[in-house]
């Protein structure tokens, strides 16, 4: 995916495609870390960079009451109609607004990593959660896990660039490590598969280069079509096989 992550316009601007195209991928590591927390009913659950609301209406679901944050007015958009009994707001991880200790699980899925200064936000996420609450944050993976970074390494090269070096919060241990920096006792942590399908070659396409126009696109479908040979169906779409890190940790009581 080519969204700027600092920019909210951007996540604004490809909302309603990124809610089709990526909105469900994640809800593997979603359901295991509502699993992980024990969300139901009585819950009060805050998502953090909440997207679309997938998240949030899966908490709804199993009875919690949810809220939901995130900088893109486009995105806050969406989630309130995906999760119409949420309480959701535009608002950067950096500054929740909302009192001291008024969630019981805070949440960050592909979210802390935007802001560009984890360990800087993460008090807020914790401010937020009462005493002996959970903060249960997740993300990609290293590359050398992920189809889609194989993908993007190729469309890295096709334009003279080199693929970044993973970022810390993407090794083993790295979650773990941010969130005991921050004084909190991680309960539980691991690896989450979670593939993502295109049911063809435009589809494939317009996944990957999210964010980028028509003709940038266009130039870059065949490199994207070529490095994904490798992940084809039988069925003439793509499966691409990528996985997630969590951890889930208990704020000081
Ligand atoms: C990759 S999407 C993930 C959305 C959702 N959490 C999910 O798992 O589908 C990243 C989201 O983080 C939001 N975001 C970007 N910068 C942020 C910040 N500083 N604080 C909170 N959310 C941010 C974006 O607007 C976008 O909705």
């Amino acid at each position: 995916m080519q969204v700027d992550g600092g920019d909210d316009d951007a996540w604004s601007a490809v909302a309603g495609e990124w809610a089709d195209r990526w909105g469900a991928f994640a809800d593997p590591v979603r359901a295991v870390l509502l699993d992980a927390t024990r969300t139901g009913p009585g819950t009060r659950l805050l998502d953090v960079g909440c997207g679309s609301g997938e998240l949030l209406a899966l908490a709804l679901a199993r009875g919690a009451s949810a809220s939901g944050a995130d900088p893109a007015p486009g995105m806050v958009h969406l989630a309130r109609t995906r999760a119409h009994e949420a309480d959701v707001r535009v608002a950067e991880a950096a500054a929740l607004p909302w009192p001291d200790a008024s969630a019981d699980v805070t949440t960050a899925v592909n979210a802390l990593e935007l802001t560009g200064d984890p360990a800087g936000v993460l008090p807020e996420l914790v401010r937020v959660t009462a005493p002996g609450g959970l903060v249960a944050v997740a993300n990609w993976a290293e590359a050398a896990r992920n189809d889609l970074d194989a993908v993007e390494a190729a469309v890295a090269r096709a334009l003279d660039d080199e693929p970044g070096p993973d970022g810390e919060l993407r090794l083993p241990g790295g979650l773990e490590r941010l969130l005991a920096a921050a004084g909190l006792t991680v309960e539980a942590s691991g690896l989450v598969e979670a593939p993502w399908d295109a049911s063809d070659d435009d589809a494939l396409v317009r996944g990957v280069l999210l964010g980028e126009d028509d003709a940038t696109q266009a130039e870059l479908a065949p490199t994207v079509v070529g490095a994904a040979a490798g992940f084809r169906t039988a069925g003439g779409g793509y499966r691409l096989r990528n996985a997630f890190r969590y951890a889930v940790a208990r704020t000081p009581g």
